[in-house]
């Protein structure tokens, strides 16, 4: 049974001038421990996608189906309780609370879990999750303490806390240089082989690729939905650092070769 079951979904914006149909009719089924990517151009309809998908917002028509359940005629509340059960969350602009430390906003999703865990078990879980992206040494420090790479990581902690089904990600690494996204994209497959589904929006091929299957948006319909062979995001960092590594031992090798000139010419006289 696929996790995810979209039937003919369709949105339309109603504002007061005009009607947008930002998705036309979406068929889309994703199996679970699926890694997928949804690219497309600026406006083609992937933010709408997420939306409904992350249970943000409903279709104007259409079945959604989560984990086997009907959500597409769910009340919004309904909704919100399913989004912080099954569903976990990660932005480009990581969404974190500014004058609050890493393991309070890693908490903050368990906050509003009905069955009232105790302080001690909120406390464990934060912790564990911020372990589990490398960030167990980090758990005092606020935002503005932490570099953009681990504002990432603590968003990820605080999307894995609640131990959802799915991951989804909006331009995870759309703020980070190169090196950074190839970090967080080894724990999205470190995570995604553990057997979390996830499904990532990016308008950069070169982040698709690390996801095995891409689903590329048009005009709010569906353009190519296609599986590949993905790269490893822990193969392409270490190519990365050794190729950096080697760049700074060629800028070392002419700075000594320039120093050596003058010295050479001075023996010449
Ligand atoms: N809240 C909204 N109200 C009206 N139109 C919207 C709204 N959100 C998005 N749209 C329109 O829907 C279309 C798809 O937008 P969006 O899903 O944001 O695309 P993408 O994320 O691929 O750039 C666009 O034409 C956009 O202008
Ligand atoms: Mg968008």
């Amino acid at each position: 049974m696929p996790i995810i079951e979209l039937e003919e979904i369709t949105r339309i914006y109603r504002t007061s001038a005009v009607a947008v149909e930002a998705l036309k009719g979406i068929d889309l089924e994703v199996k679970e421990q699926e890694f997928l990517a949804i690219m497309g151009p600026s406006g083609s309809g992937k933010s709408t996608l997420m939306n409904i998908l992350g249970c943000l917002d409903k279709p104007t028509a259409g079945r959604y189906r989560l984990d086997g359940e009907d959500v597409s005629g769910f009340s919004r509340s309904r909704l919100a309780r399913t989004r912080n059960q099954a569903l976990g969350f990660v932005f480009q602009s990581f969404h974190l609370l500014p004058r609050t430390t890493a393991q309070e906003n890693v908490e903050l999703p368990l906050l509003y879990r009905e069955e009232g865990l105790s302080w001690k078990e909120i406390h464990r879980r934060a912790r564990e999750a911020l372990e589990s992206v490398g960030l167990g040494d980090r758990l005092d420090h606020t935002p503005n303490q932490l570099s953009g790479g681990q504002k990432q990581r603590v968003a990820v902690a605080r999307a894995l806390v609640t131990h959802p089904r799915v991951l989804l990600a909006d331009e995870p690494t759309g703020n980070l240089d190169t090196r950074t996204s190839l970090e967080i994209m080894d724990i999205v497959q470190r995570l995604n082989a553990d057997g979390l589904t996830i499904l990532m929006v990016t308008h950069e091929s070169e982040v698709a690729r690390f996801a095995e299957r891409v689903v590329t948006l048009r005009d709010g319909l569906i353009e190519s939905d296609e599986r590949t062979e993905p790269l490893s995001a822990r193969r392409e960092l270490a190519r990365w650092l050794a190729q950096a590594e080697s760049e700074a031992d060629d800028r070392t090798r002419k700075s000594e070769e320039l120093k050596e000139v003058p010295e050479a010419e001075e023996v010449a006289i």
